[in-house]
């Protein structure tokens, strides 16, 4: 638990699981995440092992864990890709991730060698992250390798950092004054910002998504864009979620879904916001896109990935 009485994500965990069960065998050398294993203790390396080998476990729980890491692999890859690329063409120099969770991208990303990198996170989450990027480096110094790509900073928080710096920030975006904690961690609110938003809208209630929206507005300036995954309401993945809480699995339910938005009510909020939707795109196409017709569970359709931007 973190000092606001709240435990740390453990979505987070289940989508850093995915990201490294799909390590390597997504169909695609457009996604990659070396680092994400690394993050991981070794029970929760467990499911991500049978995944890779394509191991169903016996157990009705273990099976439970194995399905969940499997169709997370499924989600996240199309979801980094879309993310990556958006990230690659948008270097502004600040980089602020809301909710980072396991988020590797300051790991992991060569073109944000110029880039500051804001992780913005619940303290209960932002604290386990902390810990487990210092024990990833302190492994890493005991058995090194040449898993990552030419690291240059080794920072006190361990993990080489191929970012500029990356300067964590505490914030719950329920409570806490977002504007205040990115302004005392020395973000610039006139220079250009690339906002990633992933996987954190579905968590926060309305009034949670617009009191963010409004309070990242206020530090945007001309030329900052905002990339942002969110959820549309599906009937298909509502039945997905019930049924893997109905199967014994206490992670999802211990962070309940709180908001859904149709792509048009998103486009229309962040247009209040002076934010023009460039592009939106559903899961299921860019998994598509990227590997062909494949067999792919249609509950993807209802994850989007949008980007918007200040001109
Ligand atoms: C599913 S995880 C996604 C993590 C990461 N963005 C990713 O995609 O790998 C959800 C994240 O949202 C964060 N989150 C949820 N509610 C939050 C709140 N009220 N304030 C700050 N962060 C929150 C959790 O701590 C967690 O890291």
């Amino acid at each position: 638990m973190g000092d606001s009485g709240r435990a740390a994500s453990r979505t987070a965990v289940l989508v850093c699981q995915g990201r490294a069960a799909a390590h390597g065998r997504a169909g695609t050398d457009r996604f990659s995440d070396p680092v994400a294993e690394q993050l991981l203790h070794d029970a929760e390396r467990g499911p991500v092992d049978e995944v890779r080998a394509d191991s169903a476990p016996k157990g009705w729980q273990e099976r439970t864990r194995y399905e969940s890491v499997r169709a997370c692999a499924e989600v996240v890859v199309p979801r980094t890709v879309a993310i990556d690329e958006a990230l690659r063409t948008r270097a502004t120099g600040q980089l602020v991730i809301l909710g980072a969770g396991l988020d590797t991208r300051a790991w992991r990303l060569p073109e944000l060698a110029g880039t500051d990198v804001w992780e913005v996170d619940h303290p209960a989450s932002q604290e386990d992250k902390r810990a487990r990027v210092a024990r990833a480096a302190a492994a890493r110094l005991q058995a090194p390798d040449d898993h990552h790509p030419s690291p240059r900073r080794p920072e006190a928080t361990g993990l080489p950092v191929l970012a500029r710096s990356v300067r964590f920030t505490p914030v719950d975006l329920a409570v806490d004054d977002l504007g205040t904690a990115l302004a005392a961690h020395g973000h610039n609110a006139s220079a250009p910002t690339t906002w990633l938003w992933e996987g954190v809208v579905p968590y926060l209630t309305r009034e949670q998504v617009r009191a963010t929206l409004s309070a990242l507005a206020a530090r945007t300036a001309p030329g900052s864009a905002l990339v942002v995954n969110y959820q549309a309401p599906s009937a298909r993945a509502a039945a997905g979620r019930l049924l893997t809480r109905l199967l014994g699995s206490s992670i999802t339910s211990g962070e309940p879904w709180r908001s859904l938005w149709r792509p048009q009510q998103m486009a229309a909020l962040l247009m209040e916001h002076d934010l023009r939707v460039v592009s939106d795109d559903d899961l299921l196409s860019l998994a598509r896109a990227l590997t062909g017709p494949a067999d792919r569970r249609a509950s993807l359709r209802s994850g989007r990935v949008a980007v918007a931007e200040r001109g």
